[in-house]
């Protein structure tokens, strides 16, 4: 069976973020692996602020449309992202803006665009990404909570809720998992915005593992599991939205190494039935992000570059068959 069939029999999402560039050669080989094996998608950079609407009032919605009508004739779900990423997607007519009445119009109208553009084709967004700094419990400086205040995620949240009512609402966070102080803090700040009543659907787990180029090792299946559960626990919904696991350019056994920890990690997450999706970041080794910024032997995903499944596939397919037998759908694949 695909991934994707395993999925749906377990009545979850099994996503790929989306290469622009890959999707618009039009390769078959790419969307065949695409449409087989993964029943949602997200765009890996067409949807983020600087690339849809890089100017004020300048849309260029050409590869998203492209994205959108791929999903739709595949009948694949669609994660948008993302609105507000503080630190590396806002355009710099935004991060120029010191008047709040004029962030919060820009903020308001490009979300009506956009929305109103996708309604009903896309269910959930990131709404907002990385909200804290990348291995720290803290806050980079930014126009959004220079602008608007310490209390930002809760204003963008009514805003966005207000704009359209219907779309998911999700804050996406990167290593909170494997930083304990950040995912203090991240903790408490969703925690407090789920007391409040705030219109917060769920949140994404990001699930990189950059190690050892980024951070020292993996995320252990404990850490992956106390993320996941601590968002469960507060009612909402959860998501890894971006996995990909690098494996080491000298070991010898790197494949099944990268194998093992896909396969924990994400039995871990799916572990806990709030998580009802697992999108890795790419589809194979011949598309990703990773090579341009910590070399191009580390390999982190499922398929290599010619598009044959890895150790980890099987991994990660093993984790998937055994959430479909616990939560059995009966849903036809
Ligand atoms: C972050 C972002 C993604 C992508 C990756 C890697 O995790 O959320 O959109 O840019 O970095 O490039």
């Amino acid at each position: 069976m695909t991934l994707r069939e395993l999925a749906q029999a377990g009545g979850i999402r099994v996503g790929a973020a989306v290469n622009d560039v890959a999707l618009a050669t039009g390769d078959p080989e790419y969307r065949s692996l695409l449409s087989t094996e993964f029943n949602s998608v997200t765009a890996e950079r067409v949807m983020k602020w600087r690339f849809v609407q890089p100017e004020p009032g300048r849309w260029e919605w050409q590869p998203a449309d492209a994205l959108v009508d791929f999903a739709a004739a595949n009948e694949m779900e669609i994660r948008g992202h993302t609105i507000v990423w503080p630190v590396m997607g806002t355009p710099e007519y935004i991060e120029e803006i010191t008047d709040p009445v004029a962030l919060r119009s820009q903020l308001t109208d490009h979300m009506e665009a956009f929305f109103s553009r996708y309604r009903g084709r896309i269910a959930r967004v990131d709404l907002v990404n990385e909200p804290l700094h990348w291995l720290e419990g803290r806050h980079f400086g930014h126009v959004w909570l220079d602008v608007l205040g310490q209390d930002y995620l809760a204003e963008v949240l009514t805003i966005a809720h207000d704009v359209d009512p219907d779309i998911e609402l999700w804050i996406n966070e990167t290593h909170s998992e494997v930083v304990p102080d950040k995912h203090a803090r991240f903790s408490e700040i969703v925690a407090d915005l789920v007391e409040r009543g705030l219109p917060l659907h769920g949140i994404g787990v990001q699930g990189h593992q950059l190690y050892p180029d980024f951070i020292p090792a993996p995320a252990t299946p404990e850490q992956i599991h106390l993320a996941v559960n601590t968002y469960a626990d507060m009612g909402l919904e959860v998501a890894v939205t971006e996995m990909d696991v690098l494996a080491h350019p000298t070991d010898p056994d790197r494949l099944d190494v990268q194998a093992r920890i896909y396969g924990e990690l994400v039995d871990a997450a799916l572990s806990v039935d709030a998580c009802r999706e697992i999108t890795f970041w790419g589809v194979s080794d011949a598309h990703t992000w990773v090579d341009e910024h910590f070399g191009e032997d580390r390999a982190p995903l499922l398929f290599d570059r010619a598009g044959e499944p890895k150790p980890a596939y099987h991994a990660v397919a093993a984790a998937l068959a055994a959430r479909a037998a616990r939560t059995p759908t009966g849903e036809a694949a």
